[in-house]
């Protein structure tokens, strides 16, 4: 080999290996910065994954999931206050006649009193204690058989007494 060529072999290898550490450094570069990027969650498959764990253990995490848990903490209290009475342990008369009492009252089903203020009138006289009392232990009267709470035992004493005032002022 004549001596210019070792010359330029030796400063060919030179640049090539002073290339190959800058690629190691740039590489390691990349890697250093990319593990400090920010990975912003794929919001799709996020509300996959939430919809996923859900029925399972009702898992609630992260900022939203807070949130989520306030409300279902809400909802609870909001359940055991109401102490599991029916219609969201409502005390509007309406709304437990309607859903209820209605079924008989509303068109003198088995016995039930003729929705008329006629036949409303010596019920009324009784007065609104016997009415109560009738209303939320059960009455067997003449014409046929009222049970106790309108058949749902879960209803509450002030929901029966609601929905009797509401029959009281509807067939008055
Ligand atoms: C399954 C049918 C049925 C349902 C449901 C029902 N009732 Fe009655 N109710 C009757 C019958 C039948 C009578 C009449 C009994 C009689 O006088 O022989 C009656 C009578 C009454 C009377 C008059 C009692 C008296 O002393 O004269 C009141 C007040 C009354 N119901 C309130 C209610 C209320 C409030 C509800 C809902 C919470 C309700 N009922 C749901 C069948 C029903």
């Amino acid at each position: 080999m004549r001596n210019h060529d070792l010359d330029f072999l030796k400063r060919f290898s030179l640049i090539i290996a002073a290339l190959f550490g800058v690629m190691v450094v740039l590489i390691l570069a990349a890697l250093y910065f990319n593990s400090r990027k920010v990975v912003e969650p794929n919001p799709i498959a996020e509300a996959r994954t939430i919809e996923r764990i859900k029925p399972l253990g009702g898992v609630y995490a992260g900022e939203t999931g807070a949130a989520q848990a306030a409300v279902a903490a809400q909802a609870a209290a909001t359940a055991a206050a109401a102490g599991g009475a029916p219609f969201g342990g409502t005390t509007d008369g309406s709304v437990v006649y309607q859903n209820l009492c209605a079924a008989c009252h509303a068109n003198g089903a088995g016995g039930a009193p003729a929705p008329t203020a006629a036949a409303w009138a010596p019920r009324l006289a009784q007065g609104r204690d016997t009415l109560i009392r009738h209303s939320i232990e059960g009455f067997q009267g003449a014409s046929g058989f009222m049970p106790a709470r309108g058949g749902n035992a879960r209803l509450t004493d002030e929901q029966v007494i609601a929905a009797v005032d509401y029959m009281m002022e509807k067939y008055r």
